[in-house]
């Protein structure tokens, strides 16, 4: 069953940015995102995630339409998004940033507990830095913190824009084993990517150019060595 779906997503700033975006993701897969800079890609999560409001189009999760309800609507339901840029607040320590992606959700003291321990299986790193300002973290470290404060507000659907962004080849890796384990525990993700490493962990491939969506695919369609080559540039070495 689909648990996302976009309809003739249409979403503009001054000028049209998105002009009909289609596309399903089915419950339990991780999707990926592709796409040159400029595609899209960043405008059409941040509309899923509620911070966008569409021309036209529909967005439906688990068969209910969402199309321009706001984030605060959204956390709740179950939907969370890890924006480019890893955007921490670098002056809180880890444990409050943590706590922030909880507030959202209106989750008690044990339920916040629960999820804190679940963030640190995931991410072993961060409890040895709970005390520590974000700010000070590494570039990875600072991602891992992003994708964990998203987890706090226990999503279904996990949105993550450019997670590998200006990390080194193994952390990327590191962050992509994670988000898979992540997926395994039963969150559906659509992540945003230029790095064709993270190909082996995703389920479904969409590709977008000018706004619109011109591929997708799942399984062996993948591996097409022109679409390799024609959209998603080089892998990092
Ligand atoms: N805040 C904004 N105001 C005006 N135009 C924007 C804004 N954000 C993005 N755009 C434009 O929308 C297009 C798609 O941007 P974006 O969704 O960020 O693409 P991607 O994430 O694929 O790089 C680009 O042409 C970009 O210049
Ligand atoms: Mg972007």
């Amino acid at each position: 069953m689909a648990l996302v779906e976009v309809e003739d997503l249409r979403v503009s700033y001054e000028n049209p940015v998105l002009l009909g975006v289609s596309f399903e993701v089915e419950e339990g897969e991780t999707a990926v995102l592709f796409g040159l800079n400029g595609a899209g890609k960043t405008t059409t999560v941040q509309t899923i995630a509620g911070l966008l409001k569409p021309d036209a189009g529909k967005i439906r999760l688990g068969g209910t339409d969402i199309a321009g309800r706001p984030p605060s609507k959204l956390v709740p339901m179950g939907v969370a998004l890890v924006p480019e840029g890893r955007r921490v607040f670098p002056a809180l320590s880890v444990a409050n940033n943590l706590r922030l992606g909880a507030w959202v959700r209106r989750a008690n003291g044990s339920e916040v507990d629960e999820r804190r321990e679940l963030v640190f299986e995931y991410f072993p790193r961060l409890s040895e830095r709970v005390d520590q300002a974000a700010g000070t973290l590494s570039g990875g470290e600072q991602q891992m913190l992003a994708i964990g404060r998203a987890l706090m507000s226990k999503p279904k659907l996990l949105l993550i824009d450019e997670a590998s962004l200006g990390l080194s080849p193994a952390l990327a890796k590191t962050v992509f084993q994670v988000v898979k384990r992540i997926n395994d525990d039963g969150v559906t993700v659509i992540i945003v990517e230029q790095n064709v490493g993270v190909l082996p962990y995703a389920d479904r491939v969409l590709i977008m150019e000018k706004g619109t969506l011109i591929f997708s695919g799942v399984g062996d369609e993948i591996q097409d060595a022109n679409l390799r080559e024609s959209y998603l540039g080089k892998a990092e070495e």
